[in-house]
């Protein structure tokens, strides 16, 4: 075939296709990608137009001029369907359904501390306030520190496998030295040991005991505090707790001191506030499952520290008397929030905890 009839042909199924494949082309980079097997660096036209040298003389102008003609008639339907499409694409946009950007977004819930972790946080900024240093204790703690030294002899109950989680030791070491603490007392014994008086100290923290029915777990969490100086009083005692306590609860509440017994105190006592869920102090008796209609719920236990422990860390019974107080913190919690179980602070249900 002459190269004339090659480049007739050419031109002839350019020109009947262009518009075919443009049709055929539904977004704009597939126009540009059909306009480009025509007219693009080694499209059917730009191909014909590098063969025109090859030409006769006679023709070549002639033909020159179809091609050109073509190309430029196939750039001009490329630029008025580009021009369409983005015409259609904006009308789409308009007639279709309104963006408001000013409707309000989705909120980001912000959570928060749990419960026990803000009673903990009041209390101990409370106590602060007071003038207590904050200390922190370990969770494991040597038999000692959590019995031998509070004063408990080998045989008391609490130091019984029945309700103390104890530590597996190596072979040649006694089964009972470490344990998980069953009480913040052992940071009396921790901070008496590392300084002198005058000392005033809370700390808070978990403990453990082998307990789990419906109104205890197997860990709580409670709050110690004490002061040790010379001429320290149970006057002291009562009035910083009734001062901390009406702080807490109200200045109307009523607080009740009873006697009772721990082996690191003498006297020792227990503290009972009125039962915040029913309030029958103002309210009058009435049923409650909390309080079991006392009207009282038990609160800390407290007592002035035992000669014998500071006998065991070192400081003169003569010389020095002090206060402690141990209270649980779920309790504290439960009356603070008015929460009636002590299962729901350790449920972790966040349907519950984002109530508080
Ligand atoms: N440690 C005691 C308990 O766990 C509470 C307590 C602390 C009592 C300090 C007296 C003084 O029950």
């Amino acid at each position: 075939m002459s190269v004339v009839a090659q480049f007739e042909e050419g031109l002839g199924h350019a020109a009947s296709e262009y518009k075919a494949a443009f049709d055929a082309a539904r977004d704009e980079p597939a126009l540009r990608a059909a306009n480009a097997r025509y007219t693009g660096p080694s499209g059917i036209v730009t191909k014909l137009l590098k063969l025109m040298p090859e030409l006769p003389k006679e023709q070549r102008r002639e033909l020159g001029q179809r091609a050109n003609r073509l190309k430029e008639e196939i750039e001009s339907e490329l630029a008025a369907r580009l021009a369409s499409l983005a015409h259609a694409q904006r009308a789409a946009e308009l007639s279709g359904p309104a963006l408001d950007v000013t409707l309000p977004g989705y909120g980001v819930r912000a959570g928060h501390a749990h419960p026990l972790t803000r009673v903990k946080h009041e209390l101990l900024d409370l106590f602060a306030g007071l003038g207590f240093d904050i200390a922190e204790g370990p969770e494991v703690d040597l038999h000692e520190n959590n019995f031998d030294r509070l004063g408990f002899p080998p045989d008391h109950p609490a130091t019984d496998m029945q309700d103390t989680f104890f530590m597996q030791q190596p072979p040649g070491v006694s089964p009972r030295a470490t344990l998980l603490r069953t009480h913040t007392s052992t940071v009396q014994v921790r901070e008496m040991l590392r300084r002198k008086p005058p000392l005033a100290v809370v700390s808070a923290g978990a403990v453990f005991r082998r307990d789990d029915d419906v109104t205890h777990s197997p860990m709580f969490m409670q709050l110690e505090g004490f002061m040790v100086d010379e001429g320290v009083s149970f006057a002291h005692l009562k009035g910083v707790l009734t001062h901390f306590l009406r702080r807490l609860f109200g200045q109307n509440v009523p607080v009740r001191f009873r006697p009772s017994y721990f082996p690191f105190v003498e006297p020792g006592g227990e503290v009972d506030v009125g039962c915040t869920i029913c309030r029958s102090w103002e309210l009058g008796p009435r049923e409650c499952r909390v309080c079991k209609n006392t009207g009282f719920m038990e609160i800390l236990g407290c007592g002035m520290i035992h000669p014998v422990v500071f006998e065991h860390v070192g400081y003169d019974p003569e010389r020095f008397t002090g206060f402690a107080f141990g209270m649980g913190l779920d309790r504290v919690a439960m009356l603070r929030y008015g929460i009636a179980e002590v299962g729901l602070l350790y449920g972790n249900d966040v349907r519950f905890l984002a109530q508080l």
